[in-house]
């Protein structure tokens, strides 16, 4: 009676959290070599149903089988024992230890009783080598961008030796060229028998990868599909209905310049950066994850220190590296890491959605308690936030509702130019459409909007004007018309790297 193919079964799993039923009636199964899609709308269910096989959350009711053995895991320990590894949506790396370090965490070579730094720090350069990132193993993790974070937690399950491996949206925070690496492992490991389940929002990457998909609707698996389904099946299976136009972009005539910058330079960063976002105007920075968009970002934002040039707002200079003086002019950030930057974690929906808006709602030197909740009401509405309530700890949300949370704080505060770094990460098909249209109603009422993004045909869609960045510069700008993305691509390879820059001043 046992598939002796079958990895792992899961039966008519539930699982609740208090006013919250996360998982209803889930079924699951995995085979060796093969990539099961786990596809379902923002707060469906993924992550949790993931969190069971991996030690983290224990169901409430039904089984998980592991070659036809009914088992409980209860720990991560337990995981591991049973061959599952996971890499989780948030990371779970120690910022202050090294990346050889949180590799090996707590299982770490050791010779005469002590930690054998070498060849811990040789095995995991051997690991990095084979994902294809250059990172040193001594580098702290601290210091390293998302991209490559996630990076070294796939050393970090490659180095358990797997025959289940979780990955919970690892291409969230991957350009296309990482991207591309990631499919290779995997493809690899299929084809050495591991069975993997992949999370993604993103919908083309299931039929480039996939094997099957199984769907989860409010907590319950509804289907089980080819990954060669079309895009608009799988859509329809996610939400229910289908989904008109990815990108509607109507953008009214553009004003004046809300913000200027011009001959930005941070020292080995960005350089000589100058450009303008008007009124009604959505700007795309596109460019190579490490152009230094983010960095820009920062320094205009008031929270990174620059050494050369001007930022205006509205034609007023604005002082550097000071973020409430940027905030008070009228800007707003939405950050790329929201856990680290952009939320409270334990704080509720509406403190975070409140955040920075708490000087508008006092009325008479009273807080509008009432005009707030009402207002963070609207806007989780507007971006349809699953939630319990407008009480519920943001922690305990999804992460892709976490990410709305983010961007509805920013909506509801007073600003008059809004920089977006990647907006849309982690959100899923049917909500990402919303965004859009919430940026759209930005740009009617005048604001400025800067959109960094890695998701080209999101940055190409959405943008009036592109402004491609590589190795700190600004390499070309593209009106709508003749952004492409080849147009794009190729100005994002295009500057000289930033020794050569170096090296080229010293003449
Ligand atoms: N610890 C918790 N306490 C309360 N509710 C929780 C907890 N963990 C998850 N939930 C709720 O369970 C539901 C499912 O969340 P889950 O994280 O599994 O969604 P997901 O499918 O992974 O979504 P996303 O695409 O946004 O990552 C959500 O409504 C979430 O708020
Ligand atoms: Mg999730």
């Amino acid at each position: 009676m046992n598939d002796p193919d079958e990895l792992l079964r899961v039966e008519g799993v539930r699982k609740t959290f208090p006013g919250v039923l996360a998982l209803d009636a889930v079924d699951f199964d995995l085979r060796r070599g093969e990539v099961h899609v786990l596809l379902g709308e923002n707060g469906a269910g993924k992550s949790t149903l993931i969190k069971m096989l991996s030690g983290a959350h224990r169901p409430d009711r039904g089984r998980i089988l592991v070659d036809g053995r009914e088992v409980r895991i209860h720990s991560a320990q337990d995981a591991e024992r049973l061959g599952i590894a996971t890499i989780h949506q948030e990371f779970n790396l120690v910022p202050d230890l090294t990346v050889a370090e949180n590799i090996f965490l707590g299982r770490q070579p050791r010779r005469f009783g002590m930690i054998d730094r070498k060849r811990m720090e040789a095995d995991a350069e051997e690991l990095l080598r084979r994902v294809g990132v250059r990172v040193s193993p001594r580098a702290r993790v601290r210091e390293l961008g998302i991209a490559r974070l996630q990076m070294v937690e796939i050393a970090k399950a490659l180095s358990l030796d797997a025959r289940v491996l979780i990955m919970d949206e690892p291409t969230a925070v991957l350009t296309s060229g990482e991207v591309d690496k990631l499919f290779t492992i995997v493809r690899q490991l299929r084809q050495d028998g591991v069975g993997i389940v992949f999370i993604t929002h993103h919908l083309d990457e299931i039929a480039a990868l996939g094997d099957r998909v199984t769907v989860l609707r409010d907590g319950r698996s509804i289907d089980q599909v080819p990954a060669s389904t079309p895009e608009d099946a799988l859509v329809r299976l996610m939400v229910g209905r289908d989904i008109e136009q990815q990108y509607p972009r109507q953008r009214p005539e553009t004003g004046e310049p809300l913000l200027s910058v011009r001959g930005l330079t941070r020292d080995g960063v960005f350089h000589d950066v100058s450009f303008e976002v008007r009124a009604g105007e959505v700007v795309g920075l596109a460019g190579l994850v490490g152009a230094g968009r983010t960095e820009v970002a920062r320094a205009l934002f008031g929270a990174d220190p620059y050494d050369a040039g001007t930022v205006h707002v509205r034609g007023e200079r604005l002082a550097a590296n000071d973020v409430s003086a940027a905030m008070g002019a009228g800007i707003g950030l939405v950050p790329e890491d929201r856990k680290g930057q952009g939320l409270v974690l334990d704080a509720s929906v509406q403190e975070n959605l409140g955040l920075v808006t708490l000087r508008s709602a006092t009325r008479a030197g009273f807080v509008d308690l009432a005009g707030r909740r009402a207002a963070a009401a609207r806007i989780a509405e507007q971006l349809g936030v699953r939630m319990a309530g407008l009480g519920q700890q943001v922690r305990t949300l999804s992460g892709g509702n976490q990410q709305k949370v983010v961007i509805g704080k920013w909506l509801l505060a007073d600003t008059k130019v809004l920089i977006l770094d990647e907006p849309t990460r982690g959100i899923d098909v049917g909500a990402k459409v919303e965004i859009y249209q919430l940026i759209n109603e930005l740009t009617a009422s005048g604001h400025a909007v800067l959109m960094i993004s890695s998701d080209l045909p999101e940055v190409l869609g959405m943008s009036d004007r592109v402004l491609v960045m590589a190795q700190g510069r600004i390499a070309g700008e593209l009106p709508a018309r003749q952004a492409t993305q080849d147009a794009v691509m190729a100005l994002a390879v295009s500057a000289p790297t930033m020794n050569e820059v170096e090296g080229s001043r010293g003449h």
